[in-house]
């Protein structure tokens, strides 16, 4: 099938290699001309594990190609998906949807024949009917059936999300359309990946309400870690003992710092304020982002508490910065509110991140990047362990670290407090 993918980004770029891949004939366009001249080069602008060399092996078979031109490219395909941005408006909590209706303004412009178009980027219940309208005003319906098909990629494993999804979802009542997406969808549901055609409402409401559940799984798992931390019990033994009930599942019931990332903040907000709009309380979300935005402060407070309150001139050391592992994205990482409070309560901050410094924390004077992670912990009185990368797994502190008071905080519970305890570390976790 012929395909276009509008917006180079995340979702627009793995969707449409991995579609490449499955035997497609893609184009992925993008308005920004270095980024599509970097991609033609093999330079790819996320960090992704597995994406270069699938876009690397597309790209030479002529299956995938990249483009800035639009019209073209809209002309060339049967299927377009949006795969544009929708970032929280700058003075609220709704999303922008400016970028989706500026699409949709020039898709209308190109059509000529029958395409399908597919809102892939997250967008709140009603878009897809904002964008039918908008193309309607210039275009036949005849010659347009607007879908949503949300993606439901993890960051750090979106190509195995991509290949193996527990469901793919497709919102449109048109049969034709949902004929062609099925067989698009083909070789995924052959090997076992679920189907679901419901209404295109109901497809974008799935998105975040999917979002806004696993982002409650994790602030449920992280209240009661604030409970098991009082009560010495170990809050691994409640995911274990509560996920074995299939009803509930252990998947994303790992205690750590706040949830982060460009989506689960994102989207729980934004639905909020879709429900607000027809007058809904969504409480729990609510509840569920306020105690999201409390614990970065909790666990300052928990390392203020480690170090007796004596936190100025401590050197510090943060073990990964981004929001979480396998992605250099810093969006909404809790690093981003505890490194810079640590700082200004005077603590000394080191930090390493397998992806290299970042650019967030080049401005306080106190905050320096380490390029190993030896190097990084080696004068350290106190090491947070902030992300569960693989690099972080098998540390020898006590051959690394020259000071020997050095104490170690572990928000993602990789280590076993036993083990720690044989090698005389003083170490904490995460609710245990
Ligand atoms: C999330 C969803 O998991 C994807 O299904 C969805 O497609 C994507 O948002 C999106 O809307 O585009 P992502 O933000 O990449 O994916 O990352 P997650 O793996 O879901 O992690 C989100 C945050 O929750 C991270 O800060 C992570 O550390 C935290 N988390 C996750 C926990 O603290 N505990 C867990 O058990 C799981």
């Amino acid at each position: 099938m012929k395909l276009c993918m509008i917006g180079t980004g995340y979702v627009g770029l793995v969707s449409g290699v991995c579609f490449a891949d499955l035997g497609n004939d893609v184009i992925c366009i993008d308005r920004d001309i270095k980024k599509v001249e970097d991609l033609k080069k093999g330079i790819i602008p996320i960090y992704e594990p597995g994406l270069e060399e699938l876009v690397l092996k597309n790209y030479k078979n002529k299956r995938l190609k990249f483009s800035t031109n639009l019209k073209d490219s809209i002309f060339k395909s049967d299927i377009i998906f949006i795969c544009v941005g929708t970032p929280s408006k700058k003075n609220g909590n709704g999303a922008d949807l400016s970028q989706i209706y500026n699409v949709a303004k020039e898709i209308r412009a190109s059509i000529s024949k029958f395409k399908i178009i597919i809102t892939k980027s997250t967008v709140p219940v009603t878009t897809g009917d904002e964008i039918e309208k908008i193309i309607s005003q210039k275009v036949s319906k005849k010659l347009f059936s607007v879908v949503s098909n949300p993606e439901f990629l993890r960051e750090g494993e979106a190509i195995r999300d991509f290949t193996y999804p527990d469901r793919v979802v497709i919102g449109t009542t048109d049969k034709k359309s949902n004929k062609i997406l099925k067989n698009l969808y083909l070789p995924l549901i052959s090997k076992g990946t679920k189907y679901v055609n419901t209404s295109r409402r109901a497809a974008e409401l799935i998105k975040y309400a999917s979002n806004a559940f696993l982002a409650t799984k994790i602030t449920f798992i992280n209240e009661l870690a604030n409970l098991c931390e009082k009560i010495d019990v170990n809050i691994q033994d409640i995911s274990i003992g509560m996920g074995l009930d299939k009803r509930i599942g252990g998947r994303f019931l790992r205690a750590g710092p706040a949830y982060g990332g460009s989506c689960f903040p994102k989207d729980t907000k934004a639905i909020v304020t879709t429900a607000d709009q027809f007058k809904i309380n969504l409480s729990v979300i609510k509840s569920v982002i306020k105690s999201n935005e409390n614990r970065s402060s909790l666990l300052i407070k928990r390392v203020f508490n480690i170090l007796n309150g004596k936190v100025k001139n401590k050197k510090i050391c943060f073990l990964g910065v981004t929001f979480k592992a396998n992605t250099d994205d810093m969006r909404d990482s809790s690093s981003l509110l505890m490194i810079p409070s640590l700082h200004k309560m005077g603590a000394k901050i080191n930090y390493f991140d397998p992806t290299g410094e970042k650019d967030d924390f080049k401005k306080l004077n106190n905050v320096h990047f380490s390029s190993n992670i030896n190097f990084a912990i080696r004068e350290s009185d106190l090491i947070i362990i902030h992300t569960e990368w693989n690099d972080f797994k098998s540390i020898n502190f006590n051959n690394a670290v020259k000071n020997k008071k050095f104490i170690v905080f572990d928000m993602r519970n990789i280590y076993s407090p036993d083990k720690m305890k044989e090698l005389k570390i003083k170490y904490f976790g995460v609710g245990r």
